[in-house]
């Protein structure tokens, strides 16, 4: 399973590729945002620090406008991937920048059927809305359930990125199911790492070794 940091925090993507961990980024307009940066400015010095797809969003809603985006973010570094709205223009601008060439990730999805329509549409990506859907009361792990099993029964080639990921228990259940990458904020990677046994176990074992006098360098 890819593992992508959802922010615009060049600090913390940078953090983040140190662990060797850290397979691609997504933003979206409001990271960008939050960053106070100019877009193609901080999309340029993200792509210098992951290798892996970075996904920049294009925020017009017609179909000329979103294409000529999608070409402009697409020209900023070789591993931007061009991310899209789940509609009508957005699936259309994903036909034609997925048949030049571009990496699509197609946003904001919240049900099966959409998620459909953009693997025939030549998405790359499908980012589903986990969290998103949680916050209504509805069953956003349900919806990765359903679209891991209609990718596998047409053998579609578009990757299931689990989005609004709030916690390892998403990070986990997505896993079992199979999805192929869970973007997530910093602070919820940082989680992934934690658990009390392992503090206390590693505390014991300094503890025990202090008592032997030795160093192994
Ligand atoms: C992913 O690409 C989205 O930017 C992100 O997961 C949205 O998460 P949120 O619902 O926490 O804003």
């Amino acid at each position: 399973m890819k593992f992508f940091v959802d922010t615009a925090d060049v600090s913390e993507i940078r953090a983040m590729a140190q662990t060797g961990l850290l397979d691609g980024v997504t933003t979206n307009p409001s990271l960008i945002a939050k960053s106070g940066r100019k877009m193609a400015d901080v999309i340029a010095e993200i792509c210098e620090l992951t290798p892996g797809p970075v996904s920049a969003e294009a925020v017009s809603t017609d179909f000329e406008t979103m294409l000529a985006e999608g070409r402009y973010l697409r020209g900023i570094a070789k591993n931007v991937c061009v991310k899209l709205p789940l509609t009508e223009a957005g699936l259309r601008v994903c036909r034609t920048l997925s048949d030049e060439g571009t990496p699509v990730n197609v946003t904001l999805c919240f049900s099966a059927n959409q998620a459909l329509l953009a693997a025939k549409a030549g998405a790359t990506f499908i980012s589903p809305f986990v969290g998103r859907l949680d916050d209504i009361g509805q069953d956003g792990m349900g919806l990765i359930a359903d679209i891991v099993q209609i990718y596998r029964n047409y053998t579609f080639k578009t990757e299931v990125l689990v989005a609004s990921v709030r916690h390892p228990v998403h990070v986990l259940q997505a896993a079992k199911l199979g999805a192929h990458v869970a973007t997530m904020g910093p602070a919820t990677i940082r989680m992934l790492f934690k658990h009390p046994l392992t503090d206390k176990g590693l505390e014991a074992f300094l503890a025990d070794w202090a008592k032997t006098g030795q160093s192994i360098l």
